[in-house]
């Protein structure tokens, strides 16, 4: 725009110099020339200008262009994104649920396990005698959820559900029998018996998983036999006659 206007002048002030310069003489035409050289110049120089600027021009824009396809692209990846992310919370919003739920779940579980042994102090023998003994093991070692009573021998189940017992008991058999029996709400279940002659240790083991409803019982029995009947032996530091019983889930 600079070099227009100069341009302009230059060919304004050349037309003066003509029209003023009817007496011509040889300064003045040589004066005409340089400034006709010197348009000349400016015009390649300025057609140099205009070409380079065009390009320049053309460069620019195809950066803007370039420019704008990439605005257009993130944009793209933006909202994708977003709408991942809105995806994502809602799954961790989803588990984040069920984690709680389950840890409420696993609080709200009933805990049940007890073990207990027979003597409650010193040792000794427990005879049934020529009734029943209902067995009471008085020495609680462990009694998480309190649905086994030492002072009735009984384990009450406190939910519906499957549960395991265990009932090792232990007796010095010298030429007699032992025998044991495991009752579920008054029921006979189990009867185990053995004989033996050595003196020694002998033991009477079983176990049985039992699905149980809320308020079933369940309690071992001494049988009643001949004369003393029979008999349990224990003493507070090796518990060798014990009963234990567990939930295994609820139902
Ligand atoms: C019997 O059970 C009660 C109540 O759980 C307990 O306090 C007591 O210590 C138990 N007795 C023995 C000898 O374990």
């Amino acid at each position: 725009m600079r070099a227009a206007i100069s341009l302009l002048v230059l060919l304004l002030s050349v037309c003066g110099v003509q029209t003023e310069s009817h007496g011509t003489d040889a300064s003045t035409q040589l004066d005409v020339s340089t400034e006709l050289k010197e348009l000349r110049d400016m015009l390649v120089e300025l057609r140099a200008d205009n070409v380079a600027v065009k390009q320049r021009l053309a460069a620019s824009e195809s950066k803007v262009e370039a420019l704008e396809a990439d605005n257009v692209a993130v944009k793209q990846r933006l909202a994708v994104s977003e709408a991942e992310n809105v995806a994502v919370k809602q799954r961790l919003a989803a588990s984040e649920d069920k984690v709680e739920a389950l840890e409420n779940e696993i609080k709200a579980a009933p805990k049940v396990a007890f073990s207990a042994a027979l003597k409650e102090y010193g040792h000794g023998f427990t005879h049934s005698g020529s009734n029943d003994l209902n067995l009471v093991f008085k020495r609680v070692i462990t009694n998480v959820g309190e649905a086994y009573s030492n002072t009735t021998g009984f384990f009450t189940a406190p939910v519906r559900g499957v549960y395991y017992f265990r009932f090792p008991v232990m007796d010095y058999l010298t030429s007699r029998w032992m025998v044991i029996k495991m009752y579920k709400n008054g029921e006979k279940l189990v009867w185990l018996g053995e004989y033996d002659t050595d003196r020694k240790a002998s033991y009477l083991s079983s176990g049985l998983a039992l699905q149980l409803d809320k308020g079933d019982t369940v309690n071992m029995v001494l049988p009643k036999g001949i004369e003393a009947g029979y008999r349990l032996w224990d003493n507070i530091r090796w518990s060798y006659s014990t009963f234990s019983g567990f939930l295994l889930f609820p139902l």
